[in-house]
This record gives structure tokens, C-alpha cells and sequence, in this order.
């Protein structure tokens, strides 16, 4: 009962803390709550654990979607996830010991994962607001995250649009719509992206 107390206080606070950053910072953050714990195992859910691969995270934010990856039973250690905001980062850090959290941004991958170079990761599990950034960044983030990534592997990401957030590029990528999960405010699509070629 303690327990299940104090997992709903900590949801809580999660949820005040994403808030303050929604006001604080609306075109980062760029959502009204954070993602469900349904539509994160369902993101997580891409994961091939036998892959032996760490897995890159992108806009943990209060950490929902790392709570599903580290539930999936990857260790710490093996998860890499960027966050933009260092409030946030300071916060996670705190929350899951051992995971390697970057503050840093997304879209200047070089700089970014400057101490994880060379590292190829199972998957690509991203939480980022991605409508929030013009087309051509969108695709070009996909295709540089695509590189990190063997082939046939994908880069998760989630979308409160009807279609997908990054355009068609069937000569670089494949697009595939996995999963429309009605539980989480508001309800969201998850799409996966693989390299063609
Ligand atoms: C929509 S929230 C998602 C948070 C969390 N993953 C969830 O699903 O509840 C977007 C997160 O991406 C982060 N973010 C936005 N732009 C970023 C960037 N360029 N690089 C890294 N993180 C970024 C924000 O600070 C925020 O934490």
C-alpha cells in the first residue's frame, strides 16, 4: 500500500515538474502531459533485448518513457538519453542512477554524443516534440539517428498528428505507423523508421 502511495505521489510531482517546464519552455517541451505509461511500454516495446545494443533515448523529460525501457530489463548502463533542459537532467539523474543522461541537444548529434562515438545502439526510442521543428530538421535528425542504428532496426518515435511528423523519403527511409494508443492525453501515434537501403 506504502508503495503504491508513494508511486502515485512521485506521478505526481512528474506531473507538476512537466508542467512547470510546458510554461516555462512550451516549444521544447511541446506537450500538455506526459506520456502515458501504456504508450511508453508500447514504445519500449521496439527493443530487441537480445541485441546486446545500448539503447538511445531522446527528451526523457521526467523520465516516463525511461521508466518503460529500464522496466523491459536493460540495464542502466546500457541506456543513453538526451535532454535538452538541465532542470530535467538534474531531476533524472537523481531518479535512475547508472543511466547515462546527456544534457545536451538532439539535433547536434556529433556534439552531443561526442563521449559515445562510434557506439551503435539497438534502437532509437524518442519522446521529442518533433512537430515543434521544421521539416527539414525532422528528417534530417531521422536520418542521422538511422545511422547509429544496424540495419532493420528502427527509430521510435511518437506523434499526436494523424500522419506521420517526417515526411516520405522511401529512397532513405521506410516509414510504418505501429500503433495508435488511445490511452494518453491526448491520444498519439507511434511511428517507426528504417533505413531502405
Ligand atoms: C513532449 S516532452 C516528452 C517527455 C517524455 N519523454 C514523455 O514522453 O513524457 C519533450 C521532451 O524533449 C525535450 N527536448 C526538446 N527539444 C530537445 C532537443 N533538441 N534535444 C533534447 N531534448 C529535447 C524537452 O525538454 C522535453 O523533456
Amino acid at each position: 500500500m506504502q508503495r503504491i502511495r508513494s508511486r502515485i505521489a512521485e506521478k505526481f510531482d512528474d506531473e507538476i515538474r512537466f508542467i512547470k517546464g510546458m510554461i516555462s519552455t512550451p516549444k521544447t517541451v511541446g506537450a500538455i502531459m506526459p506520456t502515458s505509461a501504456r504508450m511508453a511500454a508500447r514504445m519500449a516495446s521496439a527493443i530487441d533485448m537480445d541485441s546486446g545494443l545500448p539503447v538511445l533515448e531522446l527528451g526523457p523529460g521526467t523520465g516516463v518513457i525511461t521508466r518503460a525501457i529500464l522496466d523491459r530489463g536493460l540495464p542502466p548502463q546500457k541506456l543513453v538519453s538526451v535532454e535538452y533542459s538541465s532542470e530535467f537532467v538534474r531531476h533524472l539523474r537523481d531518479k535512475y542512477p547508472g543511466v547515462n543522461f546527456v544534457n545536451g541537444d538532439a539535433f547536434s548529434l556529433a556534439e552531443t554524443l561526442s563521449d559515445f562515438r562510434g557506439q551503435k545502439f539497438d534502437c532509437v526510442i524518442s519522446g521529442l516534440p518533433l512537430l515543434n521543428f521544421p521539416m527539414h530538421k525532422r528528417v534530417g535528425l531521422v536520418e542521422d539517428l538511422l545511422k547509429l542504428v544496424p540495419a532493420g532496426r528502427p527509430v521510435v518515435q511518437f506523434s499526436y498528428g494523424p500522419v506521420s511528423p517526417v515526411v516520405a523519403r522511401p529512397d532513405s527511409y521506410a516509414i510504418k505507423h505501429f500503433d495508435f494508443v488511445v490511452r494518453n492525453i491526448p491520444p498519439a501515434q507511434i511511428w517507426h523508421f528504417r533505413k531502405t537501403h
